[in-house]
C-alpha cells in the first residue's frame, strides 16, 4: 500500500473482512443496517434481548423519540450484577471470567463461581456498613480483580459507583467525592508502578480529610501485602469478606433508568463533569456491541488493555465482557516492564481471541519494532480493535500486519464517555475496511456530520459530529433533558433533538466517518481528556504567572500532547525552578498523568482585541505549521516572540 507525505493511504481501496471470520462472526447479515432503519427504535430488542430481566420492560424506547424524555426499556427491572455473573452461573460455573496478570509477573483467576462468591461476600459487607440502594460508592484502586468486584457488589446493591482513576492526585479523588457527596470509599493500600510502590492509601486519606462531608466507611484493599494501619471507619477488604464468608445478597431489581454508575470527565470548564448512566439502557448498548463489533463468544479470551478508571474499561473490561459471559483478561501492568514484549507474551500465555486498545500504545508498539510480536504466538488472535483518538492509516496497517497477520479485522470504534458504548465503527462481519476511519454508524445510530448551520456537509467536508438520535447507552441527564449544558454546537430547534459530540469529522461517498479530533475546549491524550480550562486554573494558582493557555498538538509519540503557554509577572524568572513548581501544581490538582508536555514562558500570549486568547494561533506555532489568519490579533508582534515547544523529560509518567 502506498502513503502520501501524512501517512495517508493513496490506495484507498476498502479492505474486506477475512472469509474465515466473516463464517463465524456473531452479526454477518449485510442488511442489518436497513433492518434496523425501518424497525427503528425497536430494533434495539436485540440488546435487551442479551439481557436477563427481573421484569419485562414495556417499550424499547417510551415516549416517542424525538425529544426527551427517552425512557430506554421502559417498565424493565433488571440488576446488572445478576446479569454479569449469577446468570452464567448454570452454564459456565468454572470457566474464567476474570483472568488477572500481575504487575510483577504474578496471576490470578476468577471463575465465574468463585466471582459469585466473592461479588455476593463484599456485597454482603458492603450492606453491613451501611450502603444502600443509590448511595454513591468512590471506588479508587488500580487494576486489580477487586476493583470490578467491588463495582459488582455495588451494582448488586443497586448502589452507585463512582470510579476515580487511581494516578488522580488527593485533590482531584476529594473533589469527585465531594461533588457526587459520597460517603463511602473504597480503596488500596498502594500498587506497582514501573517497579516502584505507590502510596494510595495515603492519597485516599488526605481526600478524606480535605471533605466537608464525612465518610462513613472507608475499605482498604492490601495489594502490597505490607501491614496495614487502619484508623477509625477503616476496614480491611480481606477480614470483611472473612467475616461474611458464604453469605449472599439477593440482586437489587433496579428500573432500567435508574443509575448504575457515575463517572466524571473532563467538560468544557474547569469542573470535572460528571455522566451517569443508566442500568438497562448501558447495559443493554454495551452488551450489544460487545458482541457485534468485538465479536465476543463466551469461549473466548478476551483483552481490553484499557485501565478501569476511565470509561472504556467500564463498558469493555468489566460489563460488556462479562454480561456475555466470556473471560476478560486485567492487566496491571505497564506495556513495557520488565520487557517491550509484555503485552504479546500475554496475548501467547492466555491465547487470546480478542484485542482492543489505543492507537496510542499501537504507535509505542511501532516505535519499539516488529520483532517484539514477531517473538511471540499470536496466531490466537481473531479480531483486533482501537478506540480514543484518530488512528493514522500507517499505524493501523503496522497493527493489521504485525499483530493481526493480516488474518484479522480491525474495529476502529468510535464512542465517548457521554455515548457510553460503540456507536461509529464497521461490522467485522459485514463491512469492510479503511485505514483511518471508523466507519458507519452502527446499525440503530443516528449520526451525521454538519457544518455550522445544522446543515450535513458536502462528502469529504469538514463539520461537526452529531448524534441525532438517542441512543440506549445514552447518559441518564441527557435522557432525561434535565441538565445538560448543549454547549456552542449546531442545534437547530426545528431539526429537532441532537447531541453534539465536540469532535470534526468526515464523510466520505459510502458514509464512512473519519474523526479529526475535539474542536471544544478539551484534549485528548494518549486516551485520556483533559480540560484546558481546568490545567489553566491550576497553572495560574502558581505564584509568578500571569496568564496561562493550554493547547494540544500534535505529538509523534501520542498523537496528541498537552502544551502549556505561560506568561509570567514582571521580573518573575522563566526557569526550570518555575517549571517544575507548575508541573508540581499539576501533579497536586489533578495527577501526574495531566503534566504538560512542554511549558513555554512567553512575554504575553496572542489575543483579540477583546481580551480572547487565540489558541489556535499557539496550535499552529506548537505544530510548527503556517499561521492562520492573525488579523483579529491585538498584539501581532508577539508571535515572533513566542519559542517552538521544547518536551519536557517524559520521566515520571502515571
Ligand atoms: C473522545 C472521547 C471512548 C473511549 C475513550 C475516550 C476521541 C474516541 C475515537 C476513534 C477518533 C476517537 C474523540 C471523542 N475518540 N474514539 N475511534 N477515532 N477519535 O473517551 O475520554 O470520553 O473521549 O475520544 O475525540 O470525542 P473520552
Amino acid at each position: 500500500m502506498e502513503h502520501d507525505a501524512d501517512g495517508r493511504l493513496l490506495d484507498r481501496e476498502p479492505i474486506e473482512p477475512p472469509a474465515s471470520f466473516v463464517a463465524q462472526a456473531n452479526v454477518r447479515e449485510s442488511g442489518i443496517r436497513r433492518t434496523f432503519e425501518r424497525e427503528w427504535p425497536d430494533c434495539w430488542e436485540r440488546a435487551g434481548d442479551l439481557l436477563d430481566w427481573d421484569r419485562g420492560y414495556d417499550a424499547v424506547l417510551a415516549g416517542g423519540g424525538t425529544e426527551p424524555p427517552f425512557r430506554w426499556f421502559a417498565g424493565g427491572r433488571l440488576n446488572a450484577s445478576y446479569n454479569c455473573v449469577d446468570r452464567h452461573l448454570d452454564e459456565r460455573k468454572n470457566q474464567v471470567a476474570i483472568q488477572w496478570e500481575g504487575r510483577l509477573g504474578e496471576t490470578e483467576t476468577y471463575t465465574y463461581l468463585d466471582l459469585y462468591r466473592e461479588v455476593n461476600e463484599f456485597a454482603v459487607a458492603l450492606r453491613a456498613l451501611g450502603v444502600e440502594a443509590d448511595d454513591v460508592v468512590t471506588l479508587y484502586m488500580p487494576m486489580i480483580p477487586e476493583l470490578p468486584i467491588a463495582m459488582l457488589a455495588c451494582a448488586r446493591l443497586g448502589a452507585v459507583h463512582n470510579v476515580v482513576f487511581a494516578g488522580f492526585s488527593a485533590s482531584a479523588l476529594a473533589s469527585r467525592m465531594e461533588r457526587a457527596e459520597s460517603r463511602f470509599l473504597v480503596t488500596c493500600d498502594g500498587y506497582y508502578r514501573r517497579g516502584a510502590a505507590t502510596n494510595q492509601k495515603n492519597k485516599a486519606d488526605n481526600a478524606r480529610i480535605s471533605l466537608d462531608h464525612d465518610v462513613e466507611a472507608t475499605v482498604v484493599v492490601s495489594r502490597l501485602g505490607d501491614e496495614m494501619h487502619l484508623g477509625e471507619r477503616q476496614y480491611g477488604y480481606a477480614d470483611l469478606l472473612t467475616a461474611h464468608e458464604g453469605e449472599r445478597v439477593t440482586p437489587v431489581a433496579r428500573d432500567a433508568t435508574d443509575p448504575l454508575f457515575l463517572i466524571y470527565t473532563s467538560g468544557t470548564t474547569g469542573a470535572p463533569k460528571a455522566v451517569t448512566h443508566t442500568t438497562g439502557g448501558y447495559l443493554a448498548h454495551v452488551a450489544w456491541t460487545a458482541r457485534a463489533v468485538l465479536d465476543v463468544k463466551p469461549e473466548d479470551t478476551y483483552w481490553c488493555s484499557a485501565d478501569i478508571g476511565w470509561i472504556t474499561g467500564h463498558s469493555y473490561v468489566v460489563y460488556g465482557p462479562l454480561a456475555l459471559g466470556t473471560t476478560t483478561v486485567l492487566y496491571e501492568g505497564t506495556p513495557d516492564h520488565p520487557e517491550k514484549d509484555r503485552v504479546w507474551r500475554i496475548i501467547e500465555r492466555n491465547a487470546v481471541d480478542v484485542f482492543y486498545t489505543a492507537p496510542t500504545a499501537i504507535r509505542a508498539f511501532m516505535k519499539w519494532g516488529a520483532e517484539y510480536p514477531a517473538r511471540n504466538d499470536l496466531s490466537s488472535l481473531r479480531l483486533l480493535g482501537t478506540v480514543g483518538e484518530p488512528i493514522n492509516p500507517r499505524v493501523w496497517e503496522w497493527y493489521y500486519a504485525h499483530v493481526g497477520g493480516e488474518s484479522c479485522p480491525i474495529v476502529d470504534t468510535w464512542w465517548q464517555t457521554e455515548t457510553g458504548a460503540i456507536v461509529i465503527s464497521t461490522l467485522p462481519g459485514v463491512d469492510a475496511m479503511k485505514p483511518g476511519s471508523a466507519g458507519r454508524p452502527l446499525p440503530g445510530i443516528g449520526a451525521r456530520v454538519v457544518d455550522g448551520d445544522g446543515e450535513p456537509t458536502a462528502v469529504g467536508e469538514t463539520g461537526h459530529l452529531v448524534l441525532d438520535r438517542p441512543w440506549p447507552g445514552m447518559p441518564a441527564a441527557l435522557a432525561t433533558g434535565e441538565g445538560w449544558a448543549s454547549g456552542g454546537y449546531p442545534r437547530r430547534s426545528a431539526d429537532g433533538w441532537r447531541y453534539a459530540a465536540g469532535d470534526e469529522a468526515t464523510v466520505d461517498a459510502d458514509g464512512y466517518v473519519t474523526v479529526l479530533g475535539r474542536i471544544d475546549d478539551v484534549v485528548n491524550v494518549a486516551g485520556r481528556r483533559f480540560s484546558t480550562m481546568e490545567l489553566e486554573s491550576r497553572i495560574v494558582e502558581v505564584e509568578g504567572v500571569a496568564e496561562a493557555a493550554v493547547i494540544g498538538g500534535d505529538d509523534r509519540d501520542t498523537g496528541r500532547a498537552v502544551y502549556a503557554y505561560v506568561s509570567l509577572e514582571r521580573d518573575y524568572p522563566g526557569d526550570d525552578c518555575l517549571r517544575a513548581r507548575i508541573e508540581e501544581r499539576v501533579r497536586e490538582g489533578i495527577g501526574p498523568m495531566a503534566i504538560p508536555e512542554a511549558i513555554v514562558f512567553t512575554p504575553d500570549l496572542p489575543k483579540t482585541r477583546s481580551g480572547k486568547i487565540m489558541r489556535r494561533l499557539l496550535e499552529d506555532i506548537a505544530n510548527g505549521e503556517a499561521l492562520g489568519d492573525t488579523s483579529a490579533l491585538r498584539n501581532p508582534e508577539i508571535l515572533g516572540e513566542i519559542e517552538s515547544v521544547v518536551r519536557r523529560d517524559p520521566a515520571d509518567e502515571e
